[in-house]
């Protein structure tokens, strides 16, 4: 079971900058990614998905379709929606 914390897409939506730190959603999870994106392969394309969703964007691109990419994100993993 977990015990994180549930947010709502509005809490989400204010973290969609490295000033107010960086949230995304992915199938439900909410991630704070602010320390990775220094360190994200892509660069700051990771950005664009600030405060929102990475599903578009991982379904453009598919580089992230791989199991190790989802072990990353999971461990900034700080609730649910
Ligand atoms: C590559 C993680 C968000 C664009 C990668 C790679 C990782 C990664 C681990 C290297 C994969 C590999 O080569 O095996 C993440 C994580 C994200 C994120 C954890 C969010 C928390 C995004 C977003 C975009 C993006 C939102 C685009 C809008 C790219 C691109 C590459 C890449 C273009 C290829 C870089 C290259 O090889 O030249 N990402 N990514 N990423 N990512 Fe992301």
């Amino acid at each position: 079971t977990s015990d994180l914390p549930v947010y709502t897409l509005e809490e989400v939506t204010k973290h969609c900058s490295l000033d107010s730190g960086v949230w995304v959603t992915y199938k439900g999870g909410v991630y704070d990614i602010t320390e990775f994106v220094s360190m994200h392969p892509g660069g700051d394309k990771i950005l664009l998905a600030a405060g929102g969703s990475l599903e578009p964007y991982w379904a453009l691109y598919a580089v992230h379709q791989q199991d190790h990419v989802l072990e990353l994100l999971s461990e900034y993993k700080i609730g649910v929606l």
